[in-house]
């Protein structure tokens, strides 16, 4: 076992304010402390929660190292943690899974109460980063746009040794919450139809679990022209086209965006499942509002709304065996990577993305540390 060694120097890319371009940086990661992990990640995606955060729409402490999609390698541990050891293949989790708060202990639940998403300190309120003598926040207890970082135990899940690590950062976010959407929280039945707003890397992740439950039509919405060409020529509501196009309309609605226009277009459906964030300071009361007279007027044809949080899954039980499946050609998640960068490329990775050209950035780690 590997206690905590001394301190790391490496890079990572840091915000230093609200809005700000990510610069890469030289930081120092503190050893991890007791039940605290840290990780050399080897690859990282670009979720559009990073985006929101990044833009303020999310509540975040500045400077922080974003990042919480990321698969990496236990490179030392702290004092009893008892689940891994070091050279073990691991995925980070932006939700932590203690097993010991009534969430976890209930068989439904999934929002383990160590989420504090907005502190950016680990559990002891301190946190593992600096930069330039300078305290830098943790993005979500998670921050993966590092070479190294530290992570609560309760936030790792250990995965399979054969796991090709370039790709499987994808499925410690994206891949459970919009493949889980469609197949465990919505339960898309066979022959159904389904429309999903937003076709980011969540909506691509939520067509690919309709596609798998077996839905009969799956019609995208966005506002990228290419990846819906009828956007070009809208002329009415989208919601309008999508009654047209689908006659009593659709069985299952599904939001990835984080739009609540948006949210309140896909209430028109019979199951109406709400993925995408929305701003922490719009007031959402709005919704419930319209959901509340949107069932009255349709008191006849119930309307079920629900919003969650990674697909109701269970995180350190459920990446595991979701990166089996990818390994046993179950499931299948190469496309949903669309462009593969090295990790000094990141702001490159960034422009792509806010161009609607990516979906997911896999940057492999090749840089070595200094202290090694
Ligand atoms: N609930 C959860 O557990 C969870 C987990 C991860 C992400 N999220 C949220 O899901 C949402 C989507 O994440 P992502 O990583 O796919 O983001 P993304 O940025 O990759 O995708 C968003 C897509 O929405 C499209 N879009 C933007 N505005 C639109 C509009 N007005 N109409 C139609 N399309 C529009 C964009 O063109 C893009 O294709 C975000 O809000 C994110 O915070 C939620
Ligand atoms: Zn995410
Ligand atoms: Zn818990």
């Amino acid at each position: 076992m590997t206690f905590g060694l001394g301190v790391i120097t490496c890079r990572a890319a840091v915000a230093w304010k609200t809005g700000s371009t990510l610069a890469i940086e030289e930081v120092q990661v503190e050893p991890p402390k007791a039940q605290e992990v840290r990780i050399k990640v080897i690859s990282t995606g670009i979720c559009g929660t990073d985006d929101h955060a990044l833009k303020g729409l999310l509540s975040a402490n500045f400077p922080l190292i974003p990042g919480h999609e990321g698969a990496g390698i236990v490179e030392s541990i702290g004092k009893g943690v008892s689940s891994m050891k070091p050279g073990d293949k691991v995925l980070i989790l932006i939700i932590p899974q203690c097993r010991e708060c009534s969430a976890c202990l209930h068989p439904e639940g999934n929002f383990c109460e160590n989420v504090l998403p907005s502190s950016g300190l680990m559990l002891d309120g301190t946190s593992r980063f600096t930069c330039k003598g300078k305290k830098i926040y943790h993005s979500f207890r998670a921050s993966t746009f590092t070479e190294y970082t530290v992570v609560p135990e309760i936030a790792v899940a250990k995965i399979d040794a054969a796991a090709p690590m370039d790709k499987v950062s994808i499925i410690s976010c994206e891949v459970p919450t919009g493949y889980g959407a469609a197949v465990n929280s919505a339960k898309v039945t066979r022959g159904s139809t389904c429309v999903v707003f937003g076709l980011g890397g969540i909506g691509s992740a939520i067509v690919m679990g309709c596609k798998a439950s077996g839905a009969s039509r799956i019609i995208g919405i966005d506002i990228n022209e290419e990846k819906f060409p009828r956007a070009r020529n809208l002329k009415k509501p989208v919601q309008e086209v999508v009654m047209e196009m689908t006659g009593a309309g659709a069985d299952f609605a599904f939001e990835a965006i984080g739009l609540t226009d948006t949210m309140v277009c896909g209430l028109g459906y019979g199951v109406c499942l709400i993925v995408g964030l929305a701003p922490s300071k719009e007031n959402l009361h709005y919704i419930f509002t319209l959901v509340f007279f949107w069932v009255i007027w349709h008191f006849s044809n119930l309307i079920i709304i629900a919003f969650f949080c990674f697909a109701d899954y269970k995180t350190r039980d459920c990446t595991p065996q979701l990166v089996i499946d990818y390994l046993q050609n179950k499931i299948n998640i190469d496309p949903l990577i669309t462009h593969q960068l090295p990790f000094d490329q990141l702001h490159k990775a960034f422009e792509l993305y806010h161009a609607g050209k990516t979906t997911v950035l896999s940057a492999r780690n090749t840089v070595e540390n200094k202290q090694q």
